[in-house]
């Protein structure tokens, strides 16, 4: 196996999780850090053994050379110049959800790889948590049947801006940042979405965006989809960063509750299993799920960058990136979305 050399753009919060991700993999080597801020790549190489740091991206990707790709772990406002950077410099992007603040953007970005001749993968990783990989195995395995109605769920009252104070700042918030997840996960156990219906609100008033969204989804399969999202909900059951279903098919239920476990029902009854994540060394108990998730998400994408498929192709995050950009364009139309004439934001 040939091995991969790569470097990272950002030495911020989610970096210690990704690069502890890569670390896990075998025939991987990074070789440089780069952030602005010198004293966080400085800390970040040496918490993690990586040669090289810089602050300015262009003289990293001057300095070193044959690196396979790059992982952009910044800001999002970064993500669009610093995938076309490397892109120009014909190496490959790995890059952090949303793809880009805006759907023109995103589209952007697709097509400044694909002309540059590089891949392009959005490392989208809630999709390969343990209990959602397992409800789509069992969607498949038709053990309920078509099904015909589901809820995908993510409302917390956890203080995300804590580890993430930028989040505060955004004027589009919820959707961008869990939003691109969860419309994600939607996608990936239910297909394409055919038209859409969304109604946001703030309730939180430190913050700039929404911090609601109830995002109702007609499937090309004919599947109604409710998708919902908070950080502003007090629960009893305070569940983050877990996201539950609930899916019925003609001959039965899927649910993922709390606790990684998966129920099935049918007419004679239910069964549950449980789907703990891996605890790597690095990972916090309590983020678990997200954080092993990781690992998963950054094999296939290596898969894809030697060679072979990976889920999370540019091309298909961007189908993703659209259902937000719908969903803000019926809330702030009171409009539902035909998403396949739906070119506003363009
Ligand atoms: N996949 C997930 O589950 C998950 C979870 C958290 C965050 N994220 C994503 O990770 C990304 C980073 O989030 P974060 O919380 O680490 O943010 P952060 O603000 O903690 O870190 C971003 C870092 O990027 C640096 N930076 C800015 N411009 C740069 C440039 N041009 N070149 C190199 N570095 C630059 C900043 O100085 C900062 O240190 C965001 O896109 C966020 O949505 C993903």
């Amino acid at each position: 196996m040939k091995e991969l050399k790569f470097a990272v753009f950002g030495a911020g919060f989610w970096s210690n999780y990704q690069i502890a991700g890569w670390k896990e993999l075998p025939g991987l080597k990074l070789s440089a850090i780069c952030d602005p801020e010198q004293e966080k790549a400085r800390a970040m190489a040496e918490k993690f053994g990586i040669p090289q740091i810089y602050t300015n991206p262009k003289d990293l990707l001057s300095n070193e050379q044959d690196l396979d790709f790059i992982d952009i772990i910044t800001e999002v406002d970064n993500h669009l110049p610093l995938a076309q950077l490397a892109a120009s410099r014909g190496i490959n992007v790995v890059c952090q959800k949303p793809m880009a603040p805006s759907l023109p953007e995103c589209k952007q970005m697709v097509e400044s790889c694909k002309t540059s001749g590089v891949k392009l993968f959005i490392n989208e990783n809630f999709r390969w948590q343990a209990p959602l990989r397992r409800v789509k195995q069992l969607l498949d395995n038709g053990n309920i049947g078509a099904p015909f109605k589901a809820r995908v769920s993510f409302c917390s009252g956890f203080p995300v801006f804590d580890n993430q104070p930028f989040l505060r700042t955004l004027d589009r918030f919820i959707l961008t940042d869990i939003g691109s997840h969860i419309l994600d996960i939607c996608r990936f156990l239910f297909g394409e979405a055919r038209n859409l219906r969304c109604l946001t609100r703030r309730v939180n008033p430190d913050i700039k965006g929404e911090d609601i969204a109830n995002v109702l989804l007609e499937m090309t399969s004919g599947l109604h989809c409710y998708a919902e999202m908070s950080y502003a909900s007090i629960l009893e059951d305070e569940v983050f960063p877990q996201t539950l279903v609930l899916v019925e098919g003609e001959y039965g239920s899927i649910e993922l509750c709390s606790d990684y476990t998966v129920k099935i029902t049918n007419r004679q009854g239910t069964i549950a299993e449980r789907h703990n994540p891996q605890l790597y060394s690095w990972v916090d108990p309590d983020y678990a799920l997200v954080h092993s998730s990781i690992v998963d998400t950054q094999a296939n994408l290596l898969q894809g960058l030697r060679g072979g498929e990976a889920e999370t192709t540019g091309d298909d995050n961007l189908q993703t990136s659209k259902l937000i950009w719908a969903s803000y364009y019926s809330a702030e139309n009171n409009e539902l979305v035909d998403l396949a004439n739906f070119n506003h934001y363009e």
